[in-house]
């Protein structure tokens, strides 16, 4: 490999922030995108380190993702230009033996940091990579606009907002039978909402930010991004059927609809937001 961007990693990493842009879910420098590199995969990139910069503290620790490596999108940078300019907009970071700190070790050139939500990340990827036995890759935070309607109008509750997605659309409790978790609104950024989110993580796989956006993870690129794919979709059907119907809807799909799909394709649902 002659160049960065012929790892296979970061192509999958360029393709879905170009993506992304393009569904309109990053407005500016809106979301951000966090992988943690497999052992791999990080031969691949090596060759293309430079010195590595100082540490810094994160101001969250997780023993568990002592001295991995992550792609992480840059903070203040457009997912608009990501593909055309990966050196200055996105970067890898390595993770100090304490799970602490992190240091540069190539791209986010010209004095570029990680995104501002790299606590969330780290700590979601921390929670997520211990309930899938290490499976857990991608952490994805965008600004899907009819999911972020929907916690204007919809109690900011992880089982009326999962129970509202799921009957969305009939795919839904297939693809995300542990439902969403809520996090109310709380300044972004920062360690508290890193913890917070974090906590809801450690038993759903995406996590809404009222008024914000939403955070989702999975093992891959595909998985999460068509995770995030399918919870604004059915928040679009949704934020439709209310406008249009003027908020009477006439029918949905009955609980025991749900668990008759849950058992037809042999997923687990959340039993507990149902009636
Ligand atoms: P960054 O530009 O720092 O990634 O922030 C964007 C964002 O969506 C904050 O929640
Ligand atoms: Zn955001």
């Amino acid at each position: 490999m002659k160049t960065m961007k012929e790892v296979p990693a970061l192509r999958e990493f360029l393709r879905m922030c170009r993506d992304g842009w393009e569904q309109g879910w990053h407005e500016r420098n809106g979301g951000n995108l966090t992988y943690r590199i497999k052992p791999e995969e990080l031969e691949e990139c090596r060759p293309f380190f430079k010195d590595a910069g100082p540490w810094k503290e994160m101001g969250v620790t997780a023993e568990n993702m002592a001295g991995e490596f992550f792609i992480t999108t840059g903070s203040g940078k457009f997912f608009r230009n990501v593909e055309d300019d990966p050196e200055h907009n996105i970067g890898i970071v390595e993770i100090n033996g304490e799970g602490s700190a992190w240091r540069i070790v190539w791209g986010l050139e010209g004095g570029a940091k990680p995104t501002s939500e790299f606590p969330s990340h780290f700590m979601n990827h921390s929670v997520r990579a211990a309930a899938t036995g290490g499976e857990c890759r991608v952490i994805y935070h965008a600004h899907p606009a009819n999911l972020i309607a929907m916690t204007y109008f919809v109690p900011l509750t992880a089982r009326d907002f999962s129970r509202i997605l799921w009957k969305s659309a009939t795919e839904c409790p297939v693809v995300f039978p542990g439902g969403v978790g809520v996090v109310p609104w709380m300044v972004p950024g920062g360690a508290e909402i890193a913890l917070a989110t974090s906590e809801l993580m450690k038993s759903y796989d995406a996590a809404v930010w009222a008024h914000h956006g939403l955070f989702c993870s999975g093992p891959d690129f595909d998985t999460t991004f068509g995770l995030m794919h399918t919870i604004e979709k059915a928040a679009q059907i949704y934020v439709l059927a209310m406008s249009a119907s003027g908020g009477k809807l006439l029918q949905t799909i009955s609980d025991d609809g749900l668990r008759a799909i849950a058992r037809d394709f042999g997923v687990t649902i959340r039993e507990e937001f149902l009636e």
